[in-house]
C-alpha cells in the first residue's frame, strides 16, 4: 500500500468492494492492506479507490460498510478520516431505514477475475492481469426464478473457462439456465466460435441482455448469420419443459454448460431430456476418447483420477471421488481441422440436497448419458481470491456425454 500503489492486497480490497462483498470481508481485506490495522493511509486508499468511485453503487451497502469501517477504526483507537464521517452522516440522513429499501431493486456489481503471475496460458488471452465484468443483479435471490443473482457455480464455470481457454475457444457453446450471463461473457472472452445463452424465465433473459450490453457484446435474438463478424452472443428463451426436439437439434453445440441447474426435482426430467437431445445430435464426429465409455454396464471406476459412472450412480460415489487425486484432462480442445469430437456438457453444481442430486444421476443414467466427476481432476485456477463469500471447493464439476 506504500504511496497508494496497487499491490495484491489493495487490488483484492478494491475488487471485493466493487463485487459488493460483505462488510466483514472488506474489513479483513483493509486490515491486510494496513498490516493488521485500518490505518489512515488505508482509509485514504478506501476513500480514493472505493468510495469516491462508487457512484451508482447501492447506497445502503455503502452505508453499512462505512458504519462497520468507522466502528472498527474507533475500536482500535485509530483516527477516522473526516471524509468518512461526513459521508456516513449523509447516508444516515438520506437512507432512513434499510428495511424500507425495495427488495426488488437491481444493483450493479463488478466481478473482477485476478490472474496470478506465471500463468502464461491465461495471460496469452489477456492484456491485463485483471478482467472485470460489470453485472446487473437483483438483491432478491429469488427474483427472475433465481436467475437474476450470481450463483457460485457460475463463478466456478467462469474460472474454469478462463483457466482452460483452449477447451472453449473455437467451440460452439450453449448454456442452459444462464441467469445473469457471466459464463457467456467468459466464453466470448476466450473466443468461443459461437455463444448461445438460454433461460426459461423472461425477466432473467431481459436482465441477461442488459448485462451483455453493459459488457459491449452484441446481443442477437434471431438470424445470427447476418452479423457473423461481430462478437456475438445469442440469447434464447428456453424453458426445459417446452423445449422441442427440433429447436434443440438446430443448436448442435460442441459444448453444453450449466451452472447450478440441478436443484428442483420437478424440473429434472426436463433438464435431462434437454441435455440428452443437445448431446446426441448427429454432426460428423470422431469417437470421443473417453476410455470408460467402452466399459458401460460394468462397474463405476476411476481412470486417470476421474470417476466414471457406468453403473447407476449415486451421491456416495461422488463423495468417494474426493479421496482420489486427479489428473488434468487434456483429451479435448484441439481446435484443429481434424474430425470434431462428440459434444459434451460441463455441469457445475453445489450439492444442496443429496436425494435431488442422486435423482439427476439416475435420470441421466436412464437417458444413456455417461457422467464423469471431474471435481478433482479439472480444477480451475483461483481467480477470485478476494471473494470470501465464494468457496470453489463447494462445487462439483460433472462432464456428461451421450453414450448410445
Ligand atoms: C440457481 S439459478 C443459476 C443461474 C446461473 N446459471 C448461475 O449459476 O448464476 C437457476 C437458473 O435456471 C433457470 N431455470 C430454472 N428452471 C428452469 C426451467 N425449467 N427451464 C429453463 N430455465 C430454468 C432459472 O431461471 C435460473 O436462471
Amino acid at each position: 500500500m506504500e504511496g497508494h500503489g496497487f499491490d495484491d492486497s489493495s487490488v483484492r480490497l478494491v475488487s471485493a468492494f466493487m463485487a459488493m462483498e460483505p462488510s466483514d470481508s472488506l474489513i479483513s481485506h483493509a486490515r491486510v492492506c494496513g498490516g493488521g490495522l485500518i490505518t489512515e493511509q488505508v482509509q485514504e486508499f478506501i476513500w480514493d479507490h472505493c468510495l469516491s468511485k462508487a457512484a451508482g453503487l447501492y447506497a445502503p451497502y455503502l452505508k453499512n460498510f462505512l458504519k462497520k469501517l468507522i466502528i472498527e477504526v474507533e475500536l482500535e483507537h485509530g483516527c477516522v478520516l473526516d471524509n468518512l464521517y461526513e459521508l456516513y452522516a449523509h447516508y444516515m440522513t438520506s437512507i432512513k431505514d434499510n428495511s424500507l429499501v425495495q427488495r426488488d431493486a437491481k444493483i450493479r456489481k463488478r466481478i473482477s477475475f485476478l490472474f496470478p503471475d506465471g500463468y502464461s496460458q491465461l495471460q496469452s488471452c489477456l492484456h491485463s492481469r485483471v478482467l472485470v465484468f460489470p453485472l446487473q443483479c437483483s438483491l432478491n435471490m429469488l427474483e427472475g426464478d433465481t436467475g437474476c443473482s450470481i450463483w457460485p457455480s457460475s463463478l466456478f464455470l467462469s474460472e474454469l473457462i478462463l483457466s482452460y481457454p483452449e477447451l472453449f475457444s473455437n467451440k460452439s457453446c450453449f448454456e442452459i439456465g444462464s441467469g445473469v450471463g457471466l459464463v457467456g461473457l467468459c466464453l466470448a472472452h476466450v473466443k468461443a466460435s459461437k455463444v448461445i445463452l438460454s433461460d426459461g424465465d423472461l425477466s432473467t433473459l431481459a436482465n441477461m441482455k442488459t448485462n451483455l450490453e453493459l459488457n459491449h457484446l452484441n446481443v442477437e435474438l434471431e438470424k445470427p448469420e447476418r452479423n457473423k463478424n461481430l462478437n456475438m452472443v445469442k440469447c434464447m428463451h428456453l424453458p426445459w419443459e417446452s423445449a422441442s426436439e427440433s429447436q434443440l437439434q438446430d443448436v448442435m453445440p460442441d459444448i453444453v454448460l450449466g451452472a447450478d441447474v440441478i436443484y428442483d426435482p420437478v424440473c429434472l426430467p426436463h433438464l435431462v431430456r434437454v441435455i440428452g437431445i443437445l448431446l446426441s445430435h448427429k454432426k460428423s464426429y470422431s469417437c470421443r476418447q473417453v476410455a470408460s465409455c467402452e466399459g458401460a454396464g460394468s462397474s463405476n471406476k476411476y481412470e486417470n483420477g476421474e470417476l466414471h459412472y457406468t453403473n447407476q450412480p449415486n451421491f456416495e460415489d461422488l463423495v468417494d471421488v474426493s479421496a482420489v487425486a486427479g489428473t488434468v484432462i487434456n483429451n479435448h480442445g484441439s481446435g484443429g481441422d481434424g474430425p470434431k469430437e462428440a459434444p459434451l456438457a460441463y455441469i457445475a453444481g453445489v450439492v444442496r440436497n443429496v436425494e435431488t442430486f442422486n435423482h439427476f444421476l439416475s435420470l441421466a443414467y436412464q437417458a444413456k448419458l455417461d457422467i464423469v466427476d471431474l471435481t478433482d481432476s479439472l480444477k480451475p485456477v483461483n481467480l477470485l481470491p478476494y471473494m470470501h463469500s465464494y468457496n470453489q471447493a463447494s462445487i462439483r464439476l460433472l462432464r456428461i456425454t451421450f453414450n448410445p
